[in-house]
């Protein structure tokens, strides 16, 4: 299928989207805090994307279409914020179709064509699902994983730095307010151990939740993506980081 956007178009989403953002900056230090994370994250994941695409051979308008998406694929997470005082979609509301019915209602999307918007609200409703549908166009599913996994490697990035933060201080926010508990969930191992992402259903700990971050490694789509993931060393990061026994070692996911 022939992609067709304009430099225009890339252009008034972005200062659509700066604008957007700018009208939840209002509030006590903590609130401007988690909204720069988003902000900040949605930056860099849309720098990932474009790292991806070009190692993938994407033409400039595909290359504008994945910035589009990755510019707005949490569009949902200010507006969750906003309600809820959370980034927990369990406690609130699933932030992709949050996001979906924020461009909606703005009329982000009318001016493109059906099926580039249509890529882009799948890509945005796909990015957080535990499995991708097999029952979808090729094309869709392309723009679909590539989101997927420039926004792991970005978390990735974030999670990382925060592990090995130097101040000690911990952010209830990142960690999901999970207990710092000795060992790790059954679950969890098994699902290692079986080469597939792990099922947040098993995480109950912090261990947990490392070895399910270090377990998107069985969730990545695309070489460009795994070999990113090798050369910044993430799965190393998040190992020096668990408890150092044979039992992590065992279902501890190595590179593949
Ligand atoms: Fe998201």
């Amino acid at each position: 299928m022939h992609i067709n956007i304009k430099e225009d178009d890339l252009a008034s989403i972005k200062s659509w989207f700066s604008a957007f953002v700018n009208t939840f900056k209002k509030g006590g230090p903590d609130i401007l805090e988690n909204i720069k994370l988003k902000e900040d994250h949605t930056q860099r994941v849309c720098k990932e994307i474009l790292i991806i695409g070009k190692q993938l051979g994407l033409n400039k308008d595909e290359m504008y279409l994945a910035e589009i998406i990755a510019l707005l694929h949490d569009t949902g997470r200010f507006e969750q914020y906003a309600r809820y005082g959370t980034f927990n979609d369990k406690k609130s509301e699933n932030h992709a179709e949050l996001g979906i019915k924020v461009l909606q209602e703005n009329n982000v999307l009318d001016h493109f064509q059906d099926t580039v918007k249509s890529i882009i609200v799948k890509s945005i409703r796909y990015h957080n699902y535990a499995v991708l549908p097999d029952d979808e166009d090729e094309i869709t599913l392309f723009y679909s994983k590539m989101i997927r996994d420039a926004d792991k490697l970005d978390i990735l990035k974030l999670i990382t730095e925060y592990y090995h933060r130097n101040n000690g201080k911990r952010n209830p926010v990142l960690e999901l307010g999970l207990p710092d508990t000795p060992g790790f969930s059954y679950g969890v191992g098994e699902d290692l151990k079986n080469k597939r992402a792990v099922n947040f259903k098993n995480v109950h700990n912090l261990n947990d939740f490392k070895l399910m971050q270090a377990g998107w490694i069985f969730d990545i789509n695309y070489k460009p993506s795994y070999e990113l993931i090798r050369k910044r060393r993430y799965l190393e990061k998040i190992r020096e980081v668990l408890p150092d026994t044979p039992e992590i070692d065992e279902v501890f996911p190595s590179l593949l």
